[in-house]
């Protein structure tokens, strides 16, 4: 048995430590705004937070976070509802295409915004750079990023 605090939440999961930590939020957990994108941490779509951190779920083993406090995009909004400012300025600036990619990318946007609270264009584009979009709505993300920096 893994102990995870996810979401604020204790949870408990029988599964190897081995197992991507991706599929429990996903399977175990039922927590199925985190995306399987590439499964080698190359597209960014299972971003989630360990400690605070991005980190690519796919390739982060469930038994080395355990312990840690693990955030899902089902938990940025407050215990009242209200929306984190990133997802607000995700809204504002109508980010999504298909939407595919868009719970990694908002993940990414919060931690960067958490180390850096009003970066560059380049720190954008390099801290984003791990998080693809096949839509390829690069301008908008960081237009939000801009928007929520300034929230
Ligand atoms: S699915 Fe994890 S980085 Fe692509
Ligand atoms: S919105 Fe479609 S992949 Fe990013």
């Amino acid at each position: 048995m893994i102990k995870l605090n996810v979401n604020g939440q204790a949870r408990d999961v029988d599964v190897d430590p081995d197992t991507p930590l991706l599929w429990v939020v996903r399977e175990q957990l039922g927590l199925t705004g985190t995306k399987f994108g590439c499964g080698a941490a190359l597209c960014g779509a299972c971003t989630v937070h360990v400690d605070g951190q991005a980190v690519r779920s796919c390739s982060t083993f469930v038994g080395d976070v355990e312990g840690a406090s693990v955030t899902t995009i089902e938990g940025l909004k407050s215990a009242d509802g209200t929306l984190h400012k990133v997802q607000e300025a995700w809204i504002k600036h109508q980010v999504p295409q298909c939407g595919y990619c868009q719970s990694g990318q908002i993940m990414s946007a919060v931690a960067l915004l958490s180390e850096t609270p009003d970066p560059t264009d380049a720190e954008i584009e390099s801290f984003m750079a791990g998080n693809i979009c096949r839509c390829g709505m690069y301008a908008r993300i960081k237009a939000a990023i801009k928007t929520a920096a300034k929230a």
